[in-house]
């Protein structure tokens, strides 16, 4: 049975915190709602762009709000009404000046993306607006991307002389497929959010004053589900994306195996004989 990921799933769940203390960011903003929580980017005046701080802010909320029991999604979004994020902060790019420094600028993005895949919670992205460079991968790395119809998407790094880096030459191909990522990866131009929900890069369009609606809505909905049947769902996906479809299937039997031994597979399925709710407690 794969059981560091399985068991590192469990403990997120069995070793949570009631809520952390309140941290001052200076680069998004966390609202706390019941059970899912909201990170919003908050650099307006640069179209939510991401300096190296707001990434690790970034990670650090994601580490806050992973080990919060109460907190069963998250969802991320971009401050104002024009932009989710325009990507890396191209002043800070600017000023990068050795291959090195790259590598180290990309290393720390991609970090940021494993975590958020590593989380035993959903990330709900949604995208409020443009969604450019590392915003689009941001975005990209979601587990249910949301788009406003005033959203677009793109990569435009080569046309900075450099390539994405956070995550987009291999999360963009897997998602709508090896010619339409090649042609938006090499020519860096930017799709519209009907665009982007035609080729499957996003699961929904809606007008932008029902974005955030809509993804706290299933947020709340992935709240009423058994917590960790939740996470390991999601751990089973990604492991088999990650690997192939053969270790994917042991993983999931292992998985299924786990969630079957929990007191909420019990509670789960004695619910539904006695036709009323279940009471989840996440272990
Ligand atoms: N990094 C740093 N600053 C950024 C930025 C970024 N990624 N994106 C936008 N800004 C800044 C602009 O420089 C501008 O600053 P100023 O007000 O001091 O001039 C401000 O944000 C507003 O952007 P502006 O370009 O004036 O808005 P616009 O509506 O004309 O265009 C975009 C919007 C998103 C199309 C355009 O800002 C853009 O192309 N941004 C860069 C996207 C990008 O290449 N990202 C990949 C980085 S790897």
């Amino acid at each position: 049975m794969p059981d560091t990921l399985a068991a590192k799933t469990v403990a997120a769940f069995t070793t949570t915190t009631e809520q952390s203390e309140p941290v001052a960011y200076a680069n998004i903003l966390i609202e706390r709602r019941d059970v899912f929580a909201t990170i919003t980017i908050d650099r307006p005046q640069v179209l939510n762009a991401l300096s190296h701080a707001t990434r690790a802010e970034l990670a650090d909320a994601i580490d806050d709000l992973g080990a919060e029991k109460a907190v069963r999604a998250i969802i991320v979004t971009g401050s104002g009404q024009k932009a989710f994020s325009s990507g890396a902060d191209i002043a800070e790019l600017e000023a990068l000046e050795t291959g090195q420094e790259g590598f180290e600028h990309s290393r720390r993005s991609h970090e940021l993306l494993m975590k958020m895949h590593a989380l035993s919670k959903p990330v709900i992205m949604a995208v409020n607006g443009y969604a450019l460079g590392g915003g689009c991968e941001l975005a990209l790395a979601g587990d249910i991307i949301l788009a406003s119809e005033n959203a677009q998407f793109g990569l435009p790094e080569v046309g900075l002389g450099i390539i994405p880096g956070f995550g987009g030459t291999q999360r963009l191909p897997r998602l709508i497929g090896r010619t339409r990522a090649l042609e938006i990866i090499l020519t860096g131009r930017r799709l519209r959010a009907a665009e982007a929900l035609e080729m499957g890069l996003v699961n929904r369009v809606v007008p932008l004053e029902e974005l955030m609606v809509t993804a706290e809505g299933i947020a709340s909905t992935i709240a009423e589900q058994a917590p960790l049947a939740v996470a390991l769902a999601k751990r089973a996906l990604y492991e088999g994306l990650e690997t192939g479809p053969r270790a994917g299937n042991e993983a999931e039997m292992a998985y299924f195996g786990l969630a079957v031994g929990t007191a909420d597979r019990r509670e789960g399925t004695a619910a539904f004989l006695q036709k009323r709710a279940p009471k989840w407690q996440g272990k």
